[in-house]
């Protein structure tokens, strides 16, 4: 007989995090108007490893609302960090100024509009950590980006890699030398969607 809880997805609903008035008034936007977010557990997920490896620099790809930079710059407003987070739809982006000042995050937080490999060709930095969230389709293409805005050491945190328009991305990745990588299925309540891969990967 197994010992693994009948019901795995049930059971984990309750450790779900709780979040504060405007990260749940960016979910009941996002639900009503079909805007995917990473949701609370992947929220706090990232707030954990920014934590954990000092994150003071970090890139965002794919702003939307707001909702998962609020986890990221609050997650390095101990060490005086800075998130600057690119967003090719000019409204979203606005939105998600408004948030930021919302969250009092705005001295902290760089909304670049445009499209995440024109802007990141055109950057320079080193990152601490980089999260990837924008139409799948488009991974590969930044990944060589990625490794170079990217600190030897830092952290790459990849949403959504269960969708099949991911699966380049997830091969070049797994099979790269320049990268060690970890593939997680895994079931994230109010993550869009709530069962899906998530990809962390270090500079090696
Ligand atoms: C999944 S949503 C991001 C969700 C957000 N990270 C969150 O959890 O709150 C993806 C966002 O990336 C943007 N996007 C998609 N492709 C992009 C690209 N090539 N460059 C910049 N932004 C892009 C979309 O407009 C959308 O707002």
């Amino acid at each position: 007989m197994s010992k693994m809880h009948p019901d795995l997805k049930e059971y984990f609903r309750q450790f779900v995090p709780s979040r504060d008035p405007l990260l749940l008034k960016l979910e009941e936007e996002a639900q009503r108007e079909d805007i995917p977010i990473i949701g609370p557990v992947v929220g706090d997920l990232l707030h954990l490893l920014a934590r954990v490896t000092q994150a003071r620099q970090i890139l965002e790809l794919g702003t939307a609302t707001g909702y998962s930079g609020i986890y990221l710059a609050r997650a390095c407003e101990t060490l005086d960090g800075r998130l600057v987070t690119l967003e090719m739809e000019q409204t979203l982006a606005a939105r998600a100024r408004t948030n930021f000042q919302r969250a009092g995050l705005e001295h902290r937080i760089e909304v670049i509009v445009g499209d995440a490999l024109d802007e990141m060709g055109t950057m320079n930095g080193s990152f601490d950590l980089i999260f990837l969230d924008i139409d799948k389709e488009f991974y590969l293409d930044v990944l060589t980006h990625c490794r170079r805005l990217l600190k030897k050491g830092g952290l790459l945190v990849v949403d959504n890699v269960g969708f099949k328009e991911a699966d380049n991305f997830n091969r070049a990745i797994f099979n790269s030398p320049e990268w060690e990588t970890v593939h997680l299925l895994s079931f994230l309540p109010l993550h869009s969607p709530e069962h899906d891969g998530l990809c962390l990967a270090t500079r090696t």
